[in-house]
């Protein structure tokens, strides 16, 4: 068979392009498949976690710096043995909390590996206390008001708003050995461990976006065991932050940062989470001068302040699409408190002040927590009667979860 000048050429081409996808499979696009480092392996296995690691801090930072740095500027911290001074890392063995607390009822999960589509139920603390050492119960329980003198907020949260944004504050309690999902939450969260240690793969919020959630819970479907980089290509070369605790250790988690926990012995920890902020009141901060170095939760209300929640997500939106958002923006199909694309339209229409079709950052800022909180109730009341019983654990756009 002859062949001509340009089919010759054309198979050459052919060759050298199959050539370069073998040699060189790196450079065109993302180089996956079952020889690719991590897979089939547990999360972090793919390539060693960044370095240096996540700041560890000698104390709490005051609330400016704190905002400042950490939570305008993205970054995690860990401080050590910071919890060991709370009532709660001295008191709660298992004698005291079933004296103390026994009788009241908390939520618990069945199995130490998270799986989503399990619902919770509920049980006295002191049956819970019975079963947790033979058994793979997990308490994930808000804390109820009766323990909350026993655990303290930290200093950088003692002024500048944040004390009018806290949402929940959670126990999670087991005998160890539990896994959770990958996910993240869109709410910052100040973890405190009382006993046990936690190991958690991080992962910074930039490049978390680019990850596929499942969007209504904000988690992954990978299996955190064996990381299917097949399934899952944008693990392949996922940069991350491996962070160790150990009981008393404090770790700050931002907002939207992605991670995944596995905690061992018995372990019993804290988290309180908190509304994004995207302003700062220095003014508060004036206002109360010297701050302690901790103050106990019962002093406070926790709110579940969805009003902050909302606004925080609405601005996120608005920056994602560059600052403006557009009535064309408004997602459909995308579980936003609850609300459907009809009501997320009224709730545009609400926002956009000057009717100029556009919402800008300005425009979110200037509506009043009132305004907010009547536009939850309304989301509620439609909720309720398109959608009910559909969420466990309300909050929707990713208030819960762990
Ligand atoms: C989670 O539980 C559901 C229902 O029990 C099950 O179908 C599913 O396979 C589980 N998922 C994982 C990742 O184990
Ligand atoms: C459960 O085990 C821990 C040690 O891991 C122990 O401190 C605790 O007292 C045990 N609790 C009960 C109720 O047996």
């Amino acid at each position: 068979m002859m062949l001509n000048r340009s089919e010759y050429v054309t198979i050459g081409k052919y060759i050298l392009c199959n050539l370069l996808v073998l040699i060189l499979p790196g450079s065109i696009g993302h180089k996956v498949g079952v020889d690719n480092p991590g897979h089939m392996l547990p999360l972090g296995s793919h390539r060693p976690p960044e370095s240096p690691g996540v700041d560890i801090l000698p104390s709490a930072p005051h609330p400016q710096q704190f905002y400042q740095n950490y939570v305008r500027g993205s970054r995690p911290f860990l401080i050590k043995g910071h919890a060991k001074d709370m009532p709660a890392f001295k008191l709660w063995n298992d004698n005291y909390l079933k004296s103390k607390y026994g009788h009241l009822s908390v939520d618990v999960e069945q199995g130490k590996k998270e799986n989503r589509s399990k619902s919770l139920w509920t049980m006295p603390l002191k049956e819970f206390l019975n079963q947790y050492n033979d058994s793979d119960i997990y308490m994930v329980n808000s804390l109820p008001k009766e323990m909350m003198g026993d655990v303290w907020i930290i200093k950088s949260l003692l002024c500048g708003g944040f004390l009018d944004n806290l949402m929940d504050a959670v126990s999670w309690f087991s005998s160890g050995g539990t896994k959770s999902v990958f996910h993240f939450d869109a709410l910052d969260n100040i973890n405190c461990l009382i006993d046990g240690t936690k190991q958690l793969f991080l992962v910074p919020k930039s490049y978390a976006e680019d990850l596929e959630f499942n969007i209504a819970g904000s988690f992954s479907n990978v299996d955190v065991d064996h990381v299917d980089m097949v399934k899952f290509p944008q693990f392949a070369d996922l940069p991350w932050y491996s962070v160790s605790m150990v009981a008393g250790d404090c770790l700050y988690i931002p907002y939207r940062w992605a991670h995944q926990v596995r905690s061992a012995g018995r372990n019993l920890a804290i988290n309180i989470w908190f509304a994004h902020q995207h302003t700062f009141d220095d003014e508060d901060c004036e206002r109360k001068g010297e701050l302690p170095e901790f103050a106990p939760l019962s002093d406070f209300e926790v709110t579940e302040a969805y009003d902050a929640q909302m606004r925080g997500e609405l601005l996120h939106f608005v920056d994602m699409r560059g600052g403006v958002l557009k009535e064309s923006d408004i997602p459909v199909g995308v579980d936003f408190f609850g609300a459907g694309e009809e009501e997320l339209k009224a709730v545009f229409n609400f926002m956009d002040i000057d009717r100029d079709g556009m919402v800008t950052k300005e425009e979110i800022q200037d509506i009043d927590r009132e305004a907010f909180k009547e536009i939850l109730e309304a989301l509620e009341d439609a909720d309720a009667t398109e959608w009910q019983g559909e969420e466990e654990g309300g909050g929707g756009g990713g208030g819960g979860g762990k």
